[in-house]
């Protein structure tokens, strides 16, 4: 008889870059599907190889070499599809996914090809996968205002399904949030949620000036916060959450090493923090395996009552209806570990 594996614990993921999600075997099979070579790498293992990252823009370099790949609607389905099912296997049950459009429009990709692949992945998810899923459009913020506000508004009939928000990602230093003051006050118009990157590479007052000046209810990293007491007391008392991602922080050396992430520090100061993959093809894996990689670091203190916590705090953090919400949290209330 097979002992049967236990199921993880229930989450949702509300920080993962879908072109983030294109593992190295998928790259090479989209590369030969559409005639194209990459020139740099012969295998996957070549490519996966090239994984070691100095810094932020040192891993954004080759996440967008690698995107061009992706051209047909089959593709970013295939894509989406493929995260979804490794996602629902590490128990999530429900996702914000982001996805970069200005990343392959300026490839010559039409936004109507991303989203209609991305769309039916998301669409049969429910059935296939049991996950429910969702999008936030990020606007790119080494690219210019004018570019993001043109691509808000090519963007218009897919708001509210399946893109319920508007993010900012890609490389932070020197791109402050200020510069999307006028595109995210459209999307506020527009009844759209609103997030951003912010204090992953740059110093809290990036956290400050997502909040103020860009209204976002949500700060994707946020993990400079803790050098400026005056922020974490703000985020505690609105209960501002936090989308954390502890491996992508190493692997990206925005945090030493594991054993001495800001985590427990975080968690302890009462902030509404969740665990998250970021860009799990790159970084070696996905949401269930942050969550397996903190609960295995001592230093981290984090026993079941914790990861019972974070689960629960993915949903409290997530854009869903009460309904919704209570539905998800009882099942992780009910949960049983192993
Ligand atoms: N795009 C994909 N991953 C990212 C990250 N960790 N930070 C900023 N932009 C990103
Ligand atoms: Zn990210």
């Amino acid at each position: 008889m097979t002992t049967p594996i236990p199921a993880p614990i229930p989450k949702a993921e509300l920080h993962v870059h879908i072109e983030g999600t294109l593992e190295p075997e998928h790259a090479f099979a989209l590369a030969a599907r559409n005639g194209i070579r990459l020139l740099r790498f012969r295998t996957p293992e070549d490519l996966r190889a090239a994984y070691v990252f100095d810094d932020l823009q040192t891993f954004l370099d080759l996440y967008y070499e690698l995107m061009v790949v992706l051209r047909t609607e089959q593709d970013f389905e295939e894509l989406a599809d493929a995260y979804l099912a490794r996602a629902a296997a590490q128990g999530v049950r429900y996702a914000e996914i982001f996805f970069d459009p200005q990343a392959h429009t300026a490839r010559g990709v039409p936004i109507g090809t991303v989203m209609a692949g991305l769309g039916r992945a998301l669409a049969a998810a429910p059935a296939r996968h049991g996950v429910t899923a969702r999008l936030i459009m990020c606007f790119l913020r080494d690219e210019s205002a004018a570019s993001a506000l043109e691509t808000f508004e090519s963007a218009r009939p897919w708001f509210g399904e399946p893109i319920i928000g508007v993010g900012l990602d890609s490389a932070e230093l020197g791109n402050p949030p200020g510069k999307f003051r006028e595109v995210f006050g459209l999307a506020q118009e527009a009844g759209l949620r609103r997030v951003a990157h912010a204090g992953e590479e740059a110093p809290p007052e990036y956290i400050w000036e997502a909040l103020d000046v860009l209204g976002v209810e949500r700060i994707d990293h946020g993990n400079s916060c803790l050098s400026d007491l005056r922020l974490v007391d703000r985020l505690v008392d609105e209960q501002v959450p936090l989308t954390v991602c502890p491996v992508s922080n190493v692997l990206l050396q925005n945090e030493d090493s594991l054993y001495e992430h800001p985590l427990p520090i975080l968690l302890d100061a009462g902030l509404l923090v969740t665990v998250n993959s970021d860009d799990p093809a790159f970084f070696g894996g996905y949401v269930g395996d942050v969550f397996d990689a903190v609960r295995n670091e001592p230093e981290l203190r984090v026993g079941l009552t914790e990861l019972r916590r974070l689960a629960a705090n993915s949903f409290k953090a997530a854009f869903l209806s009460d309904e919704e919400r209570q539905a998800y949290l009882k099942e992780v209330k009910n949960y049983r570990f192993a």
